[in-house]
């Protein structure tokens, strides 16, 4: 059992083969545990440095992609997706040339990581995000806000993503924009998955959440690793993940349609994408100033429910669905 599904590991995960989502979906892992998935991984890395020759791509197993070209990196220190290992293990893009760290708990991922001269200045709803005093107060009284605009509450949120994600239960979830990782801590603990990635682009968010982590030894444990990346720039091979998760995101997106693009593009096939986010309207917005209701207002890009719907189908997403509190809407869709 254990050698087939390697087999089919390896097979699914030949470059030379087409890397197409729906013919060669990526195995579950429910009963396969990461530090044995790494095994493979490190044992690649292994046979690369030992020999100079690339004998067995396949086994490289590494679920983490450069961020430039979308290549498995290649991983030298302990194997596991686990915060430790993940911590004190670099990270190289072979075809790239670029090395990737840790910093701080968590593995950035992002383009301009290491860069020395140039700094990127995002648009201010994702900068706002990056300051410290907000990263600390994000959990401690700032989403809890949320729920005055109809958002029901941490608890029955996560209820509801759970069972939007039903199909991928078992499988690989990346909780995009988590912020300081309140949902990402859920879904570690649910055991519903077999591995957790929260992943922001702040800093200051991320160290937040690894904070928490500490807290809470479930979590701790869990097979989980932090990373910095920009949504629309996600370091994950195509077609490699089960699960994607933005709680309150869309509307601190950059572009929208880059990130659902590059969501989609994750997504294995009969992955399934939950997102969370506020309406430009809510359903009692009276029709005779639905006309005048900016896109962009207090420096967030609100997007309608046709628009989102509309984001999400074009980019070739499936079984749409969506609820709606005033002005919180939770959406679904998967990949075909
Ligand atoms: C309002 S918070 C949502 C946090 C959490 N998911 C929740 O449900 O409360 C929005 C998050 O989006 C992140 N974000 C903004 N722009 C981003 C980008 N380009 N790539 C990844 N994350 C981004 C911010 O850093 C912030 O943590």
């Amino acid at each position: 059992m254990a050698s087939s599904s390697m087999h089919q590991l390896s097979f699914a995960r030949h470059p030379l083969l087409p890397r197409t989502c729906r013919l060669q979906p990526r195995p579950r892992f429910s009963s396969v545990r990461f530090p044995s998935f790494s095994v493979r991984a490190s044992s690649a890395v292994a046979v690369e440095l030992d020999t100079g020759t690339q004998k067995d791509p396949t086994l490289d197993g590494e679920i983490f992609s450069c961020p430039i070209c979308y290549e498995p990196l290649i991983r030298r220190g302990p194997s596991g997706l686990n915060l430790e290992a993940v911590y004190r293990s670099g990270f190289k893009c072979k075809k790239c040339n670029k090395s990737y760290s840790s910093k701080n708990n968590f593995l950035d991922l992002t383009l301009t990581a290491g860069l020395r001269d140039y700094v990127e200045v995002k648009p201010a709803r994702t900068e706002l995000f990056r300051s410290p005093v907000v990263s600390f107060l994000y959990e401690r009284g700032w989403r809890q806000n949320f729920n005055q605009s109809g958002f029901p509450g941490q608890d029955e949120e996560f209820k509801m993503a759970q069972e939007y994600f039903k199909p991928a239960e078992g499988g690989l979830l990346v909780d995009v924009s988590c912020g300081s990782g309140l949902f990402s801590r859920k879904f570690a603990k649910s055991g519903t998955y077999s591995g957790v990635i929260p992943l922001d682009y702040s800093e200051n968010m991320l160290r937040q959440c690894y904070d928490f982590i500490k807290q809470d030894d479930a979590v701790l444990k869990a097979n989980l690793a932090l990373v910095r990346a920009d949504v629309s720039r996600l370091p994950f091979s195509s077609c490699s993940v089960d699960a994607v998760h933005a709680g309150a995101a869309l509307h601190c997106w950059p572009s929208p349609s880059n990130a659902i693009a590059e969501i989609t593009r994750v997504l294995r096939s009969g992955g399934v994408f939950v997102g969370t986010t506020f309406l430009r309207y809510t359903p009692s917005t009276p029709w005779i100033i639905l006309p005048f209701r900016q896109r962009t207002a207090q420096n967030y890009s609100y997007l309608t429910a046709e628009e989102i719907e509309d984001l999400c189908t074009s980019c070739g997403l499936t079984n749409y669905t969506r609820k709606i509190q005033q002005s919180f809407i939770m959406f679904s869709a998967q990949k075909p």
